[in-house]
Order: C-alpha cells, then structure tokens, then sequence
C-alpha cells in the first residue's frame, strides 16, 4: 500500500504559498550551481518550478566545473557577505577536485537553509531547533506524523550510510523517544533488525537490500535512496513485492521529491522569519 504523499504535499505547499503572500517581500531562494551532472540539473528545475510556484523567486549561481577550491570558498565568502543574500544551499555533489567538508565549513550556518553545515548538523544532535534541519529526515518526519504514527515506543530501524539522511535521522527519532536501530550495508543479518520494527527506513543506496521476509507485515517502509544501474532506477526496498503484501510504503519510480523540495520551501520560510521577524525556531 502506497503512503499517499501527494495529499501531504499539496497541503504543505499551499500553507507556504499563503504565508508568502502574506509576506512584505519575496523571498529568494539562491542555488550555487557547479557541478552540471543531470542529476543536480534536473533537482535544480525542480527546486526552480516549486520555489516559484510557492511565490518565491529563485536564483541560480552558475560556476565552471574546473573552478579552483580556493575560488569556490571565495564566493562562499561574498554570499556570506552580503545583506542581499540571506540563505541560499550549494548543490551536492561538488567535482571530485573540491573537498565537501571544507565548503560546508564555510557556509554560514544561518543561511544554511540545506541544514548541511556543522554547526546545523550539532543542533540535531544536542535537540536545539533554532537551526535548519535536512530536508530529507524533515519530510520522512513529516510522512511519520501523517500516518499519526507516535515515534515513543516504537521500534525503528535506519540503514544507511550518510550524514545528510542517516545520521540526522537517527537523531531526530531518539529525540521524539523512538528506539532507534542503525544500521549500514556491511551490517551482519541485517534481517536481524528489521524483522521487529515497527517503522524501517532504507537510505543506503544498495538495490533491494529490504525484501518482504525481513519485515513484519505492519511495518512502514520510508525508503529515501535510489541507485541508477543500466538506465533504470533501483530503490533500496524491493517494491514490487513489499507494495503488493500492504506494507506501508513509499512510492516508486520516482520517490516522494517534491516532498523534499516542500522541506527546502519551509526552511527557506523559516530563515526569511529569522532574518526579518526575527522568530528563533
Ligand atoms: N543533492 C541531492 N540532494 C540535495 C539536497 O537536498 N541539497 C543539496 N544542496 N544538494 C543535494
């Protein structure tokens, strides 16, 4: 059975279209493009499409592929500068040649509207909400609250293997008193841990690593990563027989993205309330 996100996302973007118009000004959404892989090409159309169908313009810093760190970090630095910009996210991944950690060392936290930076990934840790939460934990929280699930004595299982899903994640359920098992694709019997959840969420990026005999039949698949092998997307959970038993999952080919971007939307409103109302979380 298919979580119907359709119906979660169209209201949680008609929320944010009407607090932006009730806004004095738009707000700008700015994307700092250097890598154009088809991937981040078509994510950014979405965020594009999206952003202004909430209201909101939208701006994209394109960047050559071969741009040097150094010149990268600087105009990190300029957007970190400057009272025009007050959020904005650099599309992941970046080319080979550029060290991830360091530029999200340099984003300034509060414009870290992707959550990705140190010092937003610290607040998860230690259950401060002034900071900018990742979109894709923020929506796989969201879908939980949906299906009127309470995360406290619940048994949920996370395999993954990133700080942007996995690790944040795992820390937002301990925080709403879940009792959180993580695991990654190296895990032995991975079975071992899935069979008694109540809620397992696949981010590991490993085609049909969750199969239906290592689940109960009540349990809830979130499943976040996809795989791209021979042109054809490959989800983590094996759909096809999970959706046919009436486990709860999420959908496929395409997954819930727009759901993703609606996160991006309410953490960009969220920095617009910080920078010009001056609301902390
Ligand atoms: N690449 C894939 N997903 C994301 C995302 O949510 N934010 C950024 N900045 N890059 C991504």
């Amino acid at each position: 059975m298919r979580i119907d996100w359709k119906k979660i996302t169209s209201s949680i973007y008609s929320k944010i279209k009407k607090e932006i118009e009730s806004l004095d000004k738009k707000p700008i959404l700015w994307v700092i493009l250097v890598w154009k892989n088809p991937v981040s090409l078509r994510y950014i159309k979405q965020k594009e499409r999206l952003a202004t169908f909430c209201g909101m313009w939208f701006a994209l810093k394109q960047l050559d592929h071969n741009i040097p760190e150094k010149k990268l970090i600087e105009t990190i630095e300029e957007f970190n500068n400057d009272r025009n910009v007050s959020w904005y996210i650099v599309q992941l991944p970046l080319p080979k040649h550029i060290d991830t950690k360091k530029i999200l060392r340099t984003i300034n936290p509060n414009k870290d509207v992707d959550g990705f930076s140190p010092e937003n990934v610290g607040k998860v840790m230690i259950w401060d909400n002034t900071g900018f939460i990742p979109c894709t934990p923020l929506w796989i929280i969201e879908i939980i609250k949906y299906l009127d699930i309470n995360p406290e004595w619940k048994n949920i299982t996370v395999i993954g293997k990133s700080n942007i899903v996995w690790k944040p994640i795992a820390a937002l359920l301990m925080n709403a008193w879940a009792t959180v098992t993580v695991c990654n694709s190296k895990t032995r019997d991975i079975r071992s841990f899935t069979s008694g959840a109540d809620i397992v969420i696949c981010a590991a990026g490993k085609p049909n690593l969750l199969t239906l005999d290592m689940i109960k039949m009540d349990t809830v698949v979130i499943d976040v990563w996809f795989t791209i092998v021979d042109w054809k997307i490959l989800w983590d959970a094996d759909f096809e027989n999970i959706d046919i038993a009436g486990v709860q999952i999420t959908p496929v080919p395409f997954g819930v993205w727009p759901l993703t971007v609606a996160m991006l939307m309410k953490n960009t409103l969220k920095a617009y309330k910080k920078a010009n109302i001056g609301i902390k979380s």
